[in-house]
């Protein structure tokens, strides 16, 4: 590599620093992508998407090509309009009868454009058969690397959280709104939100816990169809009702990371928690 004349050095420094303070906080591919020089091949005619007739029929996407590059627009998705991924993520998501066909399904889906970017599709950890399930926002670094939800530092503290009511990964089973990393750690868009909607209301219903925790704001809104914000929504027994109409009791409750930020709401979150481990409880048989 030619030596970088100090000049240039200050530069690709400033531009690295633009680009840390605008969330882009990893490189993807070791050379940059000319999108303007890759676009006219790329691009999908608007009237006929190029899908293999496999998923043209299925609407599972086929996997990736290796040689293809990242960002590339995805083979049979860029053309259709955001409101029909919606459509075709409900259809998908209610032909599953198992969380392992849905699991397979989603990582066939090219709808949402996370995928793009993320490393790993994060799905679920712990024991779909146990009682209570808990419901994040979505994957965040550590998550996206590994492929398992809450695996970094506010998954430590869930499972802590967890612990101090006497549960584990081995009773509890833990998944996302959205399986996909948004770049940055960025809140994932209302779209993208709609996008992935089927698919988790679709993992609560075949799961079909006792209990449900709603961690963080998105997740609650997602859940309970509300618009109320987590600090009024906490700790108050609500029901996410699934599509095909079962009511699952739903505590909203503060998500880990924001804990994080805010230690002295760690109490309001032990209320809640409490609440949960009663609900258990009662619905165990076990007055105690
Ligand atoms: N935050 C979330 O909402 N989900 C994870 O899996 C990790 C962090």
């Amino acid at each position: 590599m030619p030596p970088i004349a100090p000049d240039m050095r200050a530069r690709l420094r400033d531009l690295l620093e633009f680009y840390a303070s605008a969330g882009v906080d990893e490189a993807l591919l070791e050379q940059p992508v000319d999108r303007f020089a890759a676009r006219p091949e790329t691009k999908p005619a608007r009237s006929a998407p190029a899908a293999p007739p496999a998923a043209a029929n299925s609407g599972i996407a086929a996997p990736r090509q290796e040689e293809a590059p990242r960002f590339a627009a995805p083979q049979g998705s860029a053309a259709i309009p955001d409101e029909a991924q919606a459509n075709r993520a409900r259809e998908l998501a209610a032909a599953a009868t198992s969380l392992d066909e849905l699991r397979e399904i989603l990582a066939g889906f090219d709808g949402c454009n996370l995928k793009l970017t993320a490393k790993n599709m994060v799905f679920s950890d712990g024991n779909p058969a146990g009682p209570l399930m808990l419901v994040g926002e979505a994957p965040g670094r550590d998550e996206d690397l590994e492929g398992l939800p809450f695996v970094g530092r506010s998954g430590q503290l869930l499972d802590r959280i967890l612990a101090a009511i006497g549960l584990d990964r081995t009773a509890a089973y833990i998944a996302n709104v959205v399986p996909w990393r948004p770049p940055g750690n960025r809140t994932p868009t209302p779209l993208e939100t709609e996008i992935c909607r089927p698919f988790i209301e679709r993992q609560i219903e075949l799961a079909s816990p006792r209990v449900l925790v709603a961690l963080g704001g998105p997740s609650a809104k997602l859940l309970l169809n509300t618009t109320d914000g987590i600090l009024r929504l906490r700790g108050n027994w609500r029901m996410h009702v699934t599509r095909s109409g079962k009511s699952i009791p739903t505590m909203p409750t503060l998500h880990p990371a924001y804990l994080l930020r805010n230690p002295a709401h760690k109490k309001l979150a032990w209320r809640d928690f409490l609440e949960v481990r009663a609900r258990l409880k009662t619905l165990a048989g076990d007055p105690h």
